[in-house]
């Protein structure tokens, strides 16, 4: 079974070739150059570079995988959430390919693709989660959510927490840019922690002692923006010891949440999945967390894989398609869903 995927939720344009669930090709081109400049990303920008993209990265797709476009028996394409424009540009392209071609095409949540991105396999079937053993905690972190979900099957989720105001790694952002990092500031910001002293700068942990499963990112962002101010210009040391003071902060509100959400349920491994999955401290607080449930941590394949990207688009299209959810879909009716959520 050939299934080729398309996410153009974000600043990515992503196509990704899966074979059986193997992964033969996932390409994608990135604009972050773009929206450097603007801090952020900007919708219309992002729309006319994957408008310009989309056939080349596919076309890479294809060549990589050494796949005929007409071999492709699905095709599956992200929906929602994201930027609206952006959604549509790859929802059109589907829609092209799945009417030229005669195949189905699959719709995908890309929160739940951010999940399935831990059960992706390399073409030599190498992969985390082999032998799936439901129920999952997941924890998804990412520029636009932050969120603990339970996986009791594929395809079925309980939601018990999420961010009440920012996302953790729009906070990563945010605090990055205040501290003269550029955008998108988290994997640089996570690098400066590692030379800076996380107790210099004692931010409060939000939501520690809330009786929910809730995240929350405002309070830090201010009380770091008070210390930026009254620091004026910044050392070298300074920016060093603010990434870590954050860092510890953001990360160890996730840690507390995660912990509680483990002592109510009882789940036999925890996903990682979303861009901040690659922040390295809080790999290991996780790892430390659940090798006291004696429970495995699923991480990513690669980096490439943590971040938005076409396999785990397509490698949810597969296990919806083999555990028997998917029916076919009225191809014109299918439209974005910029607020879908799990
Ligand atoms: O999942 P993703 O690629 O896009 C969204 O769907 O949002 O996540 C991007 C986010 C950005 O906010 C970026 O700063 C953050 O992930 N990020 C990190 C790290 N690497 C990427 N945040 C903290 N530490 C990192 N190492
Ligand atoms: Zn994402």
């Amino acid at each position: 079974m050939i299934i080729l995927a398309i996410d153009t939720s974000c600043d990515d344009t992503s196509v990704s070739v899966l074979k059986d669930g193997k992964i033969l090709s996932n390409a994608m081109s990135s604009q972050i150059q773009f929206h450097k400049k603007w801090g952020g990303v900007v919708p219309s920008i992002a729309k006319r570079m994957h408008a310009e993209k989309i056939d080349t990265v596919l076309n890479k797709a294809l060549k990589e995988a050494k796949v005929n476009i007409e071999d492709v028996d699905y095709f599956a394409v992200t929906y929602g959430p994201g930027l609206a424009i952006a959604l549509e540009v790859g929802i059109n392209k589907a829609k092209e390919l799945s009417k030229q071609y005669h195949k189905p095409l699959v719709p995908i949540n890309h929160m739940e693709g951010h999940i399935y991105s831990n059960f992706a396999l390399n073409k030599n079937g190498k992969g985390y989660i082999t032998d799936i053993e439901f129920p999952y905690m997941a924890l998804l972190v990412s520029g636009n959510h932050s969120e603990i979900i339970i996986m009791k099957d594929h395809g079925i989720y309980e939601k018990l927490g999420e961010t009440q105001d920012d996302a953790v790694g729009e906070a990563f952002d945010k605090v990055a840019r205040m501290i003269g990092l550029g955008y998108p500031g988290g994997a640089i910001m996570s690098k400066m922690a590692e030379n800076g002293d996380p107790s210099r700068f004692k931010f409060p942990i939000p939501m520690q002692h809330s009786k929910d499963l809730n995240f929350s990112y405002s309070g830090l962002k201010t009380a770091v923006s008070r210390v930026v101010n009254e620091l004026g210009e910044l050392s070298k040391q300074d920016i060093y010891d603010i990434s870590a003071s954050f860092q510890y902060a953001a990360i160890t509100e996730l840690c507390i949440k995660v912990e509680k959400a483990m002592s109510e349920n009882k789940v036999n491994g925890l996903i990682l999945g979303g861009g901040v999955s690659a922040n390295v401290y809080l790999r290991k607080r996780l790892r430390e967390i659940c090798k006291g449930y004696n429970i495995p941590l699923f991480l990513p394949l690669n980096k490439k894989l943590c971040t938005d990207n076409g396999a785990m688009i397509a490698t949810c299209a597969y296990w919806k398609i083999m555990s028997g959810q998917f029916e076919e879909i009225d191809i014109d009716a299918l439209d974005r869903k910029p607020r879908l959520s799990l």
